[in-house]
């Protein structure tokens, strides 16, 4: 097994998946994994869902449909409407970056489209996990939910698995709780898409790329 450093710098979004469903067992020891990640007072505000099968049709199905019909999205945490120019501009080069890689153009609206579409389609993976908490935890419980997030996508690739986190699986939030049968006084954090990667596939072959350390470090001593 590759160890934490290698795991943590290995990590990578997976956009593409082998159409091979992954045994309960290996998804229950990911969430088990996830689980001794730490929180605020030991609280561990996190829950889980995964969706397979027919209902994960049934919920692509019902996702595409809302945003075809231009429903207006519920998201519980809100979509940035804008950003410090210091992250403006690592999307920016995000997208650039992607364009390069493989055309996309992710400032033309038809793409844009065509993207939400892949993700409320799970990229083609088996499985969909959504993580959600009490809307009237604290702003840590939120962090919390984030170390959890990690911890879950860094087991699944340990394990040979492959993820993507995804803020537009929440974008209707209100639906997809309904769905799942999770309470409205739930809040929907996320949604990911799970499963054995298709490392073939040209949107896995794309790396990003990170800041400089000296960007973001400051040494005192
Ligand atoms: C909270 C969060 C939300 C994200 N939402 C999406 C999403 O909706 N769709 C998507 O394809 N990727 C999404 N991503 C993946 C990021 O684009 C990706 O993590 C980032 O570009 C760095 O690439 P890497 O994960 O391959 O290292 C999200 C990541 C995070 C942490």
């Amino acid at each position: 097994m590759m160890d934490a450093i290698e795991c943590i710098r290995t990590r990578q979004s997976i956009r593409a998946y082998l159409d091979k469903p992954v045994p309960e067992e290996l998804l229950r020891k990911v969430i088990e994994t996830a689980c001794w990640s730490p929180s605020y007072k030991n609280t561990q505000p996190w829950e889980v869902v995964i969706v397979s099968g027919a209902k994960k049709e049934a919920l692509s199905k019902m996702l595409i449909e809302l945003f075809e019909k231009g429903a207006t999205p519920t998201p519980d945490i809100p979509e940035p409407v804008s950003w410090p120019k210091t992250q403006e501009d690592r999307i920016n080069h995000l997208f650039e970056m992607r364009k390069k890689a493989t055309g996309i153009d992710l400032s033309d609206p038809e793409i844009i489209k065509k993207a939400k579409k892949a993700n409320f389609n799970f990229y083609g993976a088996p499985h969909g996990i959504f993580l959600y908490q009490d809307k009237d935890l604290p702003l840590w419980s939120l962090f919390d939910i984030g170390l959890f997030a990690q911890s879950l996508m860094l087991a699944a690739h340990a394990l040979g698995l492959g993820t993507v986190p995804q803020a537009f699986l929440t974008d209707y939030a209100k639906e997809i709780k309904e769905f799942l049968g999770i309470p409205d006084s739930k809040r929907l954090v996320l949604g990911l898409s799970i499963g054995y990667p298709d490392m073939d596939a040209p949107p896995n072959k794309i790396r990003t790329d990170r800041a400089p350390l000296d960007e973001i470090l400051t040494v005192l001593a």
